[in-house]
């Protein structure tokens, strides 16, 4: 089981050396082999994603990654920017299936932002279609509107599209993973509007009948977002493109407290994935000790169970890390009143504890 740990920039380096702490306390055979990435990458070799650091996520099972950028770098050149690191990685390997679970844990409750009986007992898992849709199409660019509302006038545009193969692998991913879960499939489109999305929904449609046990219903995005703080507990598994994806999976996170909570994956059709957690590098903790490294902690446990084939060493981190929650420690982010605070290492030290 080969892993590249590429812990990037911010509080990267320090969230994952708390997964990294958590795994090696499963007592599994790793190999491990540490990378620079992101910002980190640009100052000691002049670029994010060095083709050492893509060359090692090549040859790997699975990456663990920290997360990337900083304000200091804005002002560089798009393709030098520490972000563009994980375009490229998410591009070099297809990793086009993103997994974002929402689970409010039974304990954070009170830190959601929706009030407690919408969100006790949530668990939802929006899967994101990662490797298509308006981020990706050509062609795109900016040029003199020839007609329009304002002919003459400097115009930008994007192209959004879908492939009936891109459509029928990600539909796919989505009823195997609602088999294993509560066999419900809502697919997120805007068919009423977007030719792009009226194939989407057709193609779902098509590749559900292979999928009789697990239920399917449409929604537009507009619904779906409202749906989501309204009544988040009758979701199972949503599935959408690239950009719903996107602005869904944020708000879904909200649902669940903090941030510093969620974890993600993203697979290709080998398997072989990149787990990180949902946050950025924070800037404005780094250093300081105090981040919740409990969505990295979660990452590596689905490393475990997508990637790695060890389901079992994976319930046992969610397991500790509903553990800890119990005796009630907390980072900043999810401290209240009556509860413990710790910062980073002892969050970790602790899931180490329970694990054992
Ligand atoms: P962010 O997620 O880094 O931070 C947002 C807020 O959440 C901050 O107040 C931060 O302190 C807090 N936060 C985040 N993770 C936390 C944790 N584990 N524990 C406690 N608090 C936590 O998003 P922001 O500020 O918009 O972006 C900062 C940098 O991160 C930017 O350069 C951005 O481009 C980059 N970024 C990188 C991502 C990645 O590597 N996949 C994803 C999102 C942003
Ligand atoms: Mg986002």
């Amino acid at each position: 089981m080969k892993i590249a740990v590429l812990p990037g920039d911010g509080i990267g380096p320090e969230i994952t050396a708390e997964a990294i702490k958590v795994l090696q306390a499963l007592g599994l055979k790793f190999e491990l082999e540490t990378a620079p990435v992101g910002g980190a990458a640009y100052e000691a070799a002049g670029h994010p994603l060095p083709e050492a650091t893509l060359n090692l996520a090549k040859a790997s099972d699975a990456i663990l990654f920290g997360a990337v950028g900083d304000w200091k770098y804005d002002q560089l050149d798009r393709p030098l920017r520490p972000e563009q690191a994980i375009l490229g990685l998410r591009k070099a390997l297809s990793l086009f299936a993103n997994f974002r679970p929402a689970i409010c844990y039974e304990q954070l409750v009170d830190a959601s932002s929706l009030k407690p009986e919408l969100v006790a007992g949530l668990d939802i898992l929006i899967i994101r279609e990662l490797t298509g849709d308006i981020y990706f199409g050509q062609p795109r660019g900016r040029r003199t509107a020839a007609d329009g509302h304002f002919p003459g006038a400097e115009e930008a545009f994007d192209t959004m599209r879908y492939s009936r193969p891109e459509i029928e692998r990600i539909a796919r991913v989505a009823f195997e993973a609602a088999r294993k879960r509560n066999k419900k499939v809502t697919s997120v489109d805007k068919a009423n509007v977007l030719e792009t999305f009226q194939l989407w929904k057709d193609v779902v449609a098509e590749v559900h009948r292979d999928y009789p046990d697990v239920a399917l219903d449409h929604m537009y995005v507009d619904n779906a977002a409202m749906q989501l703080v309204k009544a988040p507990k009758a979701f199972d598994v949503i599935v959408t493109g690239n950009m719903f994806g996107d602005i869904l999976s944020d708000e879904a996170s909200m649902l669940t407290g903090s941030i510093g909570m969620l974890p993600s994956a993203s697979l290709n059709d080998k398997k072989q994935g990149l787990y990180e957690p949902s946050h950025g590098s924070a800037p404005d903790i780094a250093g300081k000790g105090v981040a919740n490294p409990l969505a990295t902690i979660l990452s590596a446990a689905m490393m475990l169970r997508f990637s790695l084939g060890q389901p079992e060493a994976a319930d046992r981190i969610e397991a500790a890390v509903k553990q800890v929650l119990a005796q009630g420690l907390r980072t900043p982010d999810i401290y209240s009143a009556g509860t413990t605070k710790v910062g980073t290492v002892q969050m970790g030290d602790a899931v180490v504890n329970a694990l054992r």
